[in-house]
């Protein structure tokens, strides 16, 4: 059967789509999270838009390896346009992040062996793994977020400036600086 015919053509295709939207929706959640001062969340989640658009060349590739420049491949699709506020922003890319990790890419690898494209269904599997990974993120940033907990702990930790390298080790990190004067925004994240 030809490459194009098959089930794994298309959902490579709509996997690009997918990343490439995910990737776009993600640094526009981090394009507000700078704009309101939290430059470390902001890194974060341009970090992962990042690795939302290797997986999306991953999948190009793929195309291209098996089937050549292709002008049309016909694909219908559901995608979300989600995320008002960056709160809201975290939780819908927590809620795709398991989706995707959990049923999507499983699935087309189901499909991809079924087809005979090993490899293509070892890769399905390997990007399910990042993104279930994603999903840990997103959860985390979504709660301390919500909560106004990024920068507070229970128990006294160490808090790094990211612009000047100042640690402190405290309940709560500095609002300011004390020595670079820069804000909160720009504190360490402590990541799960
Ligand atoms: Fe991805
Ligand atoms: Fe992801």
């Amino acid at each position: 059967m030809e490459f194009n015919l098959t089930k794994t053509c298309r959902n490579l295709a709509a996997s690009f789509a997918g990343e490439c939207q995910a990737g776009m929706r993600y640094q526009l959640i981090a394009k507000d999270a700078l704009n309101q001062g939290y430059k470390t969340l902001s890194d974060e989640i341009k970090h992962i838009a990042k690795n939302e658009t290797y997986h999306a060349k991953v999948f190009f590739d793929y195309i291209i390896q098996n089937n050549g420049n292709t002008k049309n491949i016909e694909i219908t699709n559901g995608f979300p346009f989600e995320g008002d506020t960056i709160e809201n922003g975290l939780m819908f890319a927590a809620d795709a992040e398991a989706k995707e990790s959990d049923l999507i890419y499983p699935e087309y690898a189901r499909i991809a062996a079924e087809e005979g494209f090993k490899e293509i269904s070892d890769t399905f599997l390997r990007v399910a793994e990042v993104e279930s990974h994603h999903r840990i993120m997103f959860e985390y940033l979504y709660k301390n977020f919500k909560e106004g907990t990024l920068f507070t702990s229970d128990k006294p930790i160490e808090y790094e400036c990211t612009n000047c390298g100042f640690r402190f080790t405290a309940k709560q990190a500095f609002s300011v600086c004390p020595l670079c004067k820069s804000s909160q925004g720009f504190v360490k994240l402590h990541l799960p």
